[in-house]
């Protein structure tokens, strides 16, 4: 038997399609996992009569791939990767590779990287994005770990990413965890995109009193300019579809509770760790977790609604809203992108070049903040915010008309509201943190640093003379 190219081990959502990716590119694949009967049905299903071997017994999976071995995995993240990785190190031999694809934290991955060193295994973290279609069509890979394996993963997988312009959304983001910080901002910008275009939906339905099916409509509509976005269009899609069974719109019909598997969490905690502002990202988090703490929630429907607006400028000012909000939730993940390049050591504007295709947050607005960063020299997230002032200035009334409408008829928007509070706090030239630094050396000595002095200092604030 000829020894197989590559393994996958989980066929869940991911691990199915990826592995039917891989085989559609020529490769031949070996596929395992932990419970025997999804392998059967994978190859009695989907992989029948393709150049997919399955396996229940993980020594033959291991025995059947050509050396070195390179092993894709895509199980639940936490302890299983660490149950799988420690079962499978025990079988592989030095040199072999370890492909992490699941949604794992950065510094699992920077410790998994360092313990497999010691032991000969070469390990890479890897960020895929694009759901399970992405892994059937083409995901955008965010890779980290040892780069001689990258090298060799990008020839031989790298064939199975997205493709933008001739090029494929692959990278490398340094060593250890490096594509899993990627990753985690990645999801985080997607949290504060999703939250901002679900107030644009709550303004527009409930405030304004247009359908579901019209706000779908208008979603086509602005997806047609600088709005264009795989989760805009998701979102028009979702807001069409008729539930067959009851003639309503599905969405409807869906509990108004919002679930997370944590990694918009963890960027939130990247950015408090690393000295990063990203308010969006973290209203997004927070309002997730609002939305499940029923015990709080006190109803108030209709107050204040306004049907009679002027739906047009209605329409105009939760499109500005999107679009401002969307811009400084990508200032916020690039800030953070910045923190991490620090750590790893990668160019913030790789990431921007592979998110354009195949993942989540694909997007117009990514593709343009490539094309600048990538040429131009400086801060990162101070050339995309100076790039983008003129257009939040010019949305400015709109964006505000958003934010007091909305609110007057007590519509929450915490993407919109955090988001401007972070552009006011940008565009000030004083803040007053001095006030802040006088109390915290008023009441704990902390010392503060003057404006026409150089130092430190600390005043008994008249307390001697009490
Ligand atoms: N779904 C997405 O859109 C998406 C996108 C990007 C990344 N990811 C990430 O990709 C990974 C896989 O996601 P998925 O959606 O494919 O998950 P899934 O459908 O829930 O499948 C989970 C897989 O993990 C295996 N598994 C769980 N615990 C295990 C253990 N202790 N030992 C061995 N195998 C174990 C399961 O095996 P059994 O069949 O035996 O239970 C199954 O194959 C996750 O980290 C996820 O966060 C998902």
């Amino acid at each position: 038997m000829n020894a197989l190219d590559v393994g996958v081990y989980g066929l869940g959502v991911m691990g199915e399609a990826f592995a039917l990716n891989l085989e559609s590119r020529g490769l031949a694949v070996a596929v395992y996992n932990r419970t025997a009967e999804r392998t059967t049905q994978f190859l009695q299903g989907r992989a029948k009569g393709r150049r997919i071997q399955g396996f229940t017994d993980l020594k033959e999976f291991v025995r059947s791939l050509s050396k070195p071995r390179m092993i894709v995995l895509f199980v639940k993240a936490g302890r299983p990767v660490d149950e799988v990785v420690e079962t499978l190190t025990g079988m592989l031999e030095k040199g072999d590779i370890i492909m992490d694809c699941g949604n794992s934290h950065y510094r699992d991955s920077d410790r998994r990287f360092a313990e497999l060193r010691g032991r000969g295994i070469r390990f890479l973290g890897v960020g895929v994005s694009g759901g399970e279609e992405g892994a059937l069509k083409g995901p955008s890979m965010m890779f980290g770990g040892d780069f001689s394996a990258y090298v060799e993963a990008e020839n031989k997988i790298g064939r199975a990413a997205a493709v933008f312009e001739n090029s494929r959304c692959v990278s490398y983001f340094g060593e250890g965890g490096g594509g899993h910080f990627v990753k985690i901002v990645h999801n985080g910008i997607e949290y504060a995109i999703m939250q901002a275009i679900a107030e644009a939906y709550d303004y527009l339905a409930r405030g304004v009193g247009l359908s579901t099916g019209e706000v779908g409509s208008v979603f086509e509509d602005w997806g047609r300019g600088i709005l264009r976005s795989f989760l805009l269009e998701a979102a028009a899609r979702v807001l069409k579809y008729i539930d067959t069974e009851t003639g309503k719109p599905l969405v409807e019909l869906i509990l108004d509770e919002a679930e997370q598997k944590g990694t918009g969490r963890w960027a939130v905690e990247a950015a408090m760790e690393l000295g990063v502002s990203a308010p969006t990202i973290a209203a997004a988090v927070n309002e997730r977790t609002l939305t499940t703490q029923r015990i709080l929630r006190r109803p108030r429907e209709g107050v204040g609604f306004n049907r009679d607006k002027n739906v047009e400028e209605a329409v105009e000012a939760a499109r500005s809203a999107l679009l401002v909000t969307t811009l400084l939730s990508y200032i916020q993940g690039i800030s953070l992108l910045q923190a991490g390049a620090r750590i790893y050591g990668f160019r913030v504007s790789e990431a921007l070049r592979v998110w354009r295709a195949g993942c989540i947050i694909r997007s117009r607005i990514v593709e343009e903040l490539y094309r600048e960063l990538s040429w131009s020299p400086g801060d990162p997230a101070s050339v995309t915010l100076d790039k983008s002032i003129p257009q939040i200035e010019e949305l400015m009334p709109h964006w505000l008309q958003f934010i007091t409408d909305a609110s007057r008829m007590r519509i929450p928007t915490p993407a919109s509201m955090s988001a401007l509070s972070y552009y006011l706090s940008l565009r000030s030239e004083r803040l007053p943190a001095n006030l802040i630094q006088g109390i915290r050396d008023y009441f704990g000595g902390h010392m503060f640093k003057r404006v026409d002095r150089e130092g430190y200092f600390h005043s008994d604030w008249g307390r001697s003379s009490e």
